[in-house]
């Protein structure tokens, strides 16, 4: 069967189709019903079935047969390490953990947050949350205390596992002193703390709320996997909105397990057996599902990753990881390869490796340039297949199913549609537009298995973020078209959201940084154009009457303000203080122009205007933090 056959089966009958998907995973109690749509707009899959996500991550892989397999290749250029973990390890390292954690009272429902760098514990501490029905929720370690904090509040964990740090080039970030600031400022406290001391820096331990990842350990009784329902979270990960409050988004058990285990073949073409690597982190989606959950769903093996493509020690080092482990199928954004093109732009170390193994090279989180597609193509000789999509849905929306037929790859264009989504092209009174024009990109309700049900006690934001505006569709908050073959186009973002080196953030939050600022009367973040990162965040502000601080002082402040509140991942360096901000007659600020005057594009001046004088000293600005004609 083609892709066309595979899509129109499940148009045909999406809950014959996904319920015949749902027989390659081990349940408790098989689902009788694929959908619920007894609460539409609000639905749900597979909520009368009963399972446990690592009892199908690991356990029933051992008791297959595979116990002897790698499960995790743990590969850290960063620290000189590399080991490798068996699926009857993973069993017994994560049954023990999760008896640790029952043993200190945490119990099904109960959240976790998880605050650790690229380790494999990593993975093993996600895996024993979801073994006793503990919700994890992992942090992302280029995130400050404040970001931490206000993830600590908005789930309320019992625990919190961290590490005691993480290595970035040139320098340890220790977790512990952020861990126990976020803490201190959060107004939710969670029981207890497990640290996993590393070589590289020992935490302090505060005594009788923190224990120690091995000694905790010791002697407790393995827990066994606890059945829970279908529609029961095994996971909320936060995710960047509109506003500084990110949205808690809800990953469901049952779904999960089905939608991803059908992707790795499908899509990713593995079968068990085959190593698959997600070059990204735990703290993103495509860690949770592309180096935790998929590949050992599906009887892979993954690679946890400690380094960056550049640097840990050069531009070889993804070469050398691919043709060391043998992967077959290799995952990560188009930033990276803009940052191995830039170094070794002839792939010069291209030639020390042999990456006959390699098959696949797939690229998401960021918009695929055609050049960095082209240039990695002509290096590797694989396929190189754009594929789309968000934390909110877990897993490919638009992509080209390898696994079932490649089809004719377009650089630029994701490709088709995946079974599961019915993806519309919306102008704002939502109705459909014409193929090749651009409008709001939404998909018909219901949403496939396995994509967000709501957000973490916020049904209301659910609603209002993702339902409201277009009645019958999720709204993505992404705008694109679709050509006469089908193929999906994504151009830019509807929201504040941007996307700076394939992570997502939230130019609303660093607004609120930013105001925060004693000095700042009112201020302004947009994403500029980066031929490195894709995007950059870019801040101008006012100041307050009557500020007499030199204007560069006010804003290293700023600088740092958001590197301590949001984090470094956030890259904030370039800000201007500015006397006006062009707005509106009714007083909106103008983002959209601004950020076209940046990146050099042609725009219309905007009707509403009230002064169109103020764009003038906005690119006067501009030209002083090097935009535009710096690209
Ligand atoms: N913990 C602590 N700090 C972190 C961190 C982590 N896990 N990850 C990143 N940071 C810090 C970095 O040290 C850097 O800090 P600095 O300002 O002191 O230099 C800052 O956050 C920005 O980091 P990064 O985005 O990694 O930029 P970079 O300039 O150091 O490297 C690339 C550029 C392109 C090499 C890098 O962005 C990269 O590897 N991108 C791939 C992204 C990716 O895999 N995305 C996942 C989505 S699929
Ligand atoms: P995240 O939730 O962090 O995965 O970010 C999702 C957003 O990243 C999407 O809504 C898009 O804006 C962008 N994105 C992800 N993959 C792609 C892609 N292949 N092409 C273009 N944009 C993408």
């Amino acid at each position: 069967m083609g892709y066309r056959d595979v899509y129109q089966r499940w148009q045909d009958d999406p809950e014959a189709y996904w319920l015949d998907q749902a027989r390659a995973i081990d349940w408790d109690v098989a689902p009788s019903k694929a959908l619920n749509d007894t609460r539409a707009p609000l639905y749900e899959w597979f909520s009368d079935a009963m399972g446990n996500t690592c009892y199908n991550c690991v356990d029933r892989h051992v008791k297959a047969g595979r116990g002897d397999q790698n499960a995790i290749i743990y590969d850290s250029p960063i620290t000189g390490t590399k080991s490798h973990t068996t699926f009857s390890q993973l069993q017994e390292q994560t049954a023990r953990l999760a008896g640790a954690l029952a043993a200190r009272g945490v119990v099904k429902g109960d959240r976790v947050i998880i605050y650790m760098p690229m380790v494999p514990e990593a993975l093993v501490a996600m895996l024993a949350c979801t073994r006793i029905g503990a919700i994890h929720s992992v942090v992302f370690g280029g995130f400050a205390a404040h970001e931490l904090a206000t993830r600590i509040n908005d789930a309320t964990p019992k625990a919190i596992i961290a590490a005691s740090c993480g290595i970035e080039p040139g320098r340890v970030v220790e977790y512990k002193p952020l861990l126990d600031g976020a803490i201190n400022e959060a107004v939710h406290k969670p029981e207890f703390c497990v640290v996993l001391q590393r070589d590289q820096c020992r935490a302090d331990m505060v005594e009788g709320r923190d224990f120690d990842w091995h000694e905790m350990q010791q002697g407790v009784e393995p827990a066994d996997c606890v059945s829970v329902a279908g529609n029961h979270p095994a996971y909320i990960l936060y995710t960047s909105g509109t506003t500084g409050q990110p949205k808690g988004v809800v990953r469901p058990t049952a779904g999960h397990m089905v939608a991803l285990n059908w992707t790795m073949k499908n899509i990713y073409n593995v079968v068990p057996g085959d190593v698959f690597w997600a070059a990204s982190d735990v703290g993103w989606v495509v860690g949770h599902s592309y180096i935790c959950y998929a590949p050992l769903l599906a009887g892979n093996t993954t690679v946890v990753f400690e380094g960056k493509p550049i640097g840990t020690p050069d531009a070889g080092t993804f070469w050398r990881v691919i043709s060391e482990h043998k992967v077959k199928s290799f995952f990560t954004a188009p930033t990276a390869f803009r940052a191995i093109k830039r170094e070794d732009p002839t792939g010069a170390f291209l030639k020390e490796y042999d990456l006959s193994c390699l098959k696949y090279l797939f690229l998401a989180g960021e918009r695929a340039d055609p050049d960095t597609v082209n240039w990695a193509a002509d290096l590797l000789g694989v396929p190189v297949i754009d594929h789309w999509w968000q934390t909110e849905t877990g897993y490919t929306i638009v992509g080209n199913p390898a696994g079932i037929e490649l089809l004719p790859l377009k650089p630029g264009s994701p490709t088709v549609p995946m079974p599961g989504y019915d993806v519309h092209i919306l102008d704002e009174a939502g109705h459909a537009v014409p193929n090749g024009t651009l409008g709001a990109i939404a998909i018909k309700l219901p949403l496939p298995p396995g994509t967000l049900p709501t957000l973490w006690n916020a049904e209301e934001r659910f609603q209002k973020s993702y339902l409201a505006h277009f009645p019958g569709y999720y709204e993505t908050g992404d705008a694109g078209m679709i050509d006469d073959d089908g193929y999906l186009y994504i151009m830019a973002r509807t929201d504040d959201v941007i996307n700076v080196a394939g992570h997502r953030l939230s130019t609303g939050g660093m607004e609120e940084v930013l105001a925060g600022h004693p000095d700042v009367a009112e201020c302004a973040v947009i994403g500029v154009a980066d031929p490195l990162k894709g995007q950059l965040p870019m801040g101008f502000v006012c100041l307050s009457k009557g500020v007499e601080k030199p204007h560069d002082q006010i804003e290293k402040e700023c600088i740092q303000r958001v590197r301590d509140q949001i984090g470094p991942v956030a890259a904030f360096r370039l800000i201007k203080v500015v006397d006006r901000l062009p707005k509106t007659r009714s007083g909106k600020i103008l983002r959209a122009t601004m950020a076209k005057i940046a990146d050099g594009e042609t725009f219309k001046m905007p009707a509403t205007i009230d002064d169109p004088a103020v764009l003038d000293e906005i690119a006067v600005a501009l030209k002083t933090l090097g935009y535009p004609g710096a690209h």
